[in-house]
């Protein structure tokens, strides 16, 4: 596979594990994705940032492979999340849920490369010209906030038209072969979420995880999310009383987003799916969780993408 060259950041695979909050990619998911070549990324939203700078500590001391932060531009306490990593090392900065201008001075004085997610070509346009090192162009299957209606491969190839810097494709890539698609469409690499969900380095609970091996298409659903965007999740109790506008309440209130529709908590709901309460909490997932069957190491299933991609290429020529 190409390596992914962002700024001056290399990585041996194209491939970044996507931040999952609250708490579930942590220290132990990012480590084991960086050292197998990819970028491991440490989920910052909804965690103070004390605790985000010792997740990063963990994994720093950990690896030497590249790991990434990701914080929402939409919690509060965004700036000093994002700053709290930059102290500790981390080597590339990649900011969702929101635009920020100033997340690309932070960086540019850190010298650490930032790389926004987007879902139009005009904020692609609008990141490179603020000093995005590249961006994460995230389709509508993707799980989690989703910031677009259309699909990835629809969206990407006018993105990479649209763009001189690296730009990294996501959601709905669960298998090499996957890859080998999004790299062909111009992508210089991947963001995967989902597969990583089912892996025995994930923070996620065994009944999470459980959930995705079981899920099949009919589960995946879109559900309001408070920070004002749709968010792609498995359908569950809470969901379904979501979807009849019945939502929990859960005092006291954290404020935890700069803007928030408070019609329920999305990080203490995120919270209780990742300790294990799946029918309570939310469980955000994306489309391609339908197609996730077992539960692996990140070892073996860095491995099987290399073979599965270079099968692809070679039926391709
Ligand atoms: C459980 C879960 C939590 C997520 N949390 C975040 C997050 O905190 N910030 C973010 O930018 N993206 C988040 N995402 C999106 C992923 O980083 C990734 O871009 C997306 O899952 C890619 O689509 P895929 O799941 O089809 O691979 C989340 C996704 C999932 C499945």
């Amino acid at each position: 596979m190409p390596k992914l060259q962002i700024g001056d950041v290399t990585a041996r695979l194209p491939i970044i594990q996507g931040g999952m909050a609250v708490r579930i990619s942590m220290a132990p998911l990012a480590t084991a994705v960086a050292e197998a070549g990819g970028v491991g990324t440490i989920a910052g939203s909804g965690m103070e940032p004390s605790e985000l700078a010792a997740e990063v500590r963990k994994a720093r001391r950990a690896t030497s492979g590249v790991l990434a932060v990701n914080v929402m531009v939409a919690v509060r306490k965004f700036k000093e999340l994002v700053q709290a990593a930059i102290a500790e090392g981390i080597d590339l900065v990649i900011a969702g849920a929101g635009f920020s201008r100033d997340v690309f001075t932070w960086c540019r004085e850190a010298a650490v490369p930032m790389v926004p997610i987007v879902g139009s070509e005009r904020v692609a346009k609008l990141a490179e010209r603020f000093g995005a090192s590249a961006v994460v162009v995230e389709g509508c299957d993707a799980g989690g906030h989703l910031g677009t209606e259309e699909h990835l491969m629809d969206l990407l190839p006018r993105i990479v038209g649209a763009v001189d810097i690296p730009v990294i494709g996501a959601g709905g890539v669960v298998t090499g072969a996957d890859i080998k698609r999004v790299l062909d469409a111009g992508a210089s690499g991947v963001q995967m979420g989902s597969r990583f969900v089912a892996t025995e380095e994930c923070s996620a609970s065994d009944g999470m995880k459980r959930m995705y091996v079981e899920a099949t298409e009919d589960d995946i659903v879109l559900v309001r999310s408070p920070v004002g965007l749709p968010g792609r999740a498995l359908r569950n109790p809470f969901q379904e009383r979501a979807s009849r506008g019945v939502y929990p309440k859960r005092p006291p209130c954290r404020s935890c987003l700069k803007e928030c529709g408070k019609e329920y908590c999305i990080i203490t709901e995120l919270e209780m799916a990742q300790r294990g309460d799946v029918e309570g909490g939310l469980v955000f997932a994306g489309a391609s969780a339908a197609s996730v069957h077992d539960i692996t190491t990140v070892a073996e299933l860095m491995r099987r993408l290399q073979d599965e991609w270079r099968a692809a290429e070679e039926g391709a020529a």
